[in-house]
């Protein structure tokens, strides 16, 4: 690459921050160090007091080069200043929220947010003095009207897990930004190649690597990306006392993972379309939760605030039969039974869960369509609709 071109999305996810020879290697080496050695005492404490998140690098646990080239490739593909990588997306997730609350403050966030988080923002973070309300997040003033003046931070996840609800995150970020409140995103469901969270006025997005940056369902990651002044300051407090960054290892394999992340997304979207419209006209059916469908009760923001929809949703049967729900489930033969999605293979996992507008819980299936052909899917979830009487 010349490093003074601009080149195009597409030619930076395949080299973006490749600049440096490594003895011709295609595949830049995995720097599996601890620490790191300075030719003299004044440039190691220079380092470490007035720039430890590198480069150069000192010590593993605040930074690292292949930590490091990873951490260019996806603070660029966000079009933030900067990012960090942890061991998972809640440890992202946890450091950036604990990075904007203090005793006394208070967060707004919205309903159908992914479990951990939740736990951490209205029972963890109450421990601390930090309060939190939840609101419908498809109503951007029920967002407004929950604020108060000791309002911090405003988190979002659009869309939602399990339930797949958006937010009209622009307009939630605008009216942050006029009251001096802070927005974070998890972004993860979207990657960059569906939204720019930080370009509709976000000031912080976060990402489970694990899911499609990963893409092969072989390691646990997170990010966070910002301004540069956030992210220093999140080195300077949280990293440095909590470590709890990814393994150089871990990197390798995410900036594999970022090279194929466009191509990789598209086919689960054009499967998980495919599936999502022939799953509606199913008579068990009563209702699929898929942002790419033309039925979708929000098509409007999701067309106004991204790119394209997903390999992720989830659907609501007629029957609440918990056994009969069980049974489908047990019956798919391509569908492993599992958390997490990204990967290359098609899951499956049920949770009872009851919305906020909900009168009571209800069994949402969710299912993340993998690389599989969409027609062994399809005779695979027809086999085990069978399960509904
Ligand atoms: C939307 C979302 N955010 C965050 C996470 C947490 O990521 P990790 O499992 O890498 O900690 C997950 C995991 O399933 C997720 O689905």
């Amino acid at each position: 690459m010349d490093p003074n071109k601009k080149y195009r999305f597409d030619t930076d996810l395949a080299h973006f921050g490749e600049d440096q020879k490594h003895q011709g290697a295609v595949i830049p080496p995995i720097y599996q160090n601890s620490l790191f050695v300075f030719d003299t005492m004044e440039s190691l404490l220079d380092n470490m007091y007035n720039n430890p998140g590198g480069p150069p690098h000192h010590y593993s646990r605040v930074s690292n080069p292949t930590l490091e080239l990873l951490e260019k490739k996806v603070a660029h593909f966000e079009g933030g200043e900067a990012c960090k990588v942890f061991a998972a997306g809640m440890t992202a997730v946890t450091m950036a929220i604990m990075s904007q609350v203090k005793s006394g403050d208070h967060v707004v966030t919205v309903d159908g947010i992914y479990g951990p988080a939740k736990v951490l923002l209205t029972s963890y973070l109450a421990r601390f003095g930090v309060e939190c309300t939840i609101v419908d997040g498809r109503d951007t003033q029920a967002i407004i009207d929950a604020c108060k003046p000791n309002t911090k931070l405003i988190y979002l996840e659009s869309p939602t897990s399990i339930t797949f609800r958006l937010q009209d995150v622009p307009a939630v970020a605008q009216f942050a930004r006029s009251r001096g409140i802070v927005t974070i995103i998890d972004s993860t469901y979207n990657t960059p190649i569906h939204m720019k969270p930080l370009d509709m006025g976000v000031d912080i997005v976060v990402h489970s690597l694990t899911k499609y940056y990963g893409g092969h369902s072989n390691a646990t990651g997170g990010a966070i990306i910002s301004s540069k002044k956030i992210i220093d300051n999140i080195i300077m407090n949280e990293v440095l006392m909590m470590g709890a960054l990814l393994g150089p290892f871990q990197s390798w394999l995410f900036t594999q993972g970022s090279r194929t992340i466009k191509i990789r997304l598209k086919e689960h979207e054009k499967n998980a379309n495919t599936i999502a419209r022939w799953l509606e006209q199913q008579p068990q059916v009563k209702v699929v939760h898929h942002l790419g469908l033309e039925s979708f009760a929000q098509r409007e923001v999701f067309q106004s605030t991204m790119k394209g929809s997903s390999g992720l949703f989830s659907f609501e049967t007629h029957s609440q039969d918990k056994a009969e729900v069980m049974e489908f489930c047990n019956r798919l033969k391509l569908f492993g039974r599992g958390i997490s999605w990204g990967g290359f293979e098609s899951l499956v996992v049920a949770q009872h869960v009851q919305p906020m507008d909900y009168a009571e819980p209800s069994w949402f299936i969710r299912l993340f369509i993998g690389m599989e052909d969409v027609e062994d899917l399809k005779e695979d979830i027809s086999a085990a609709l069978k399960a509904f009487k």
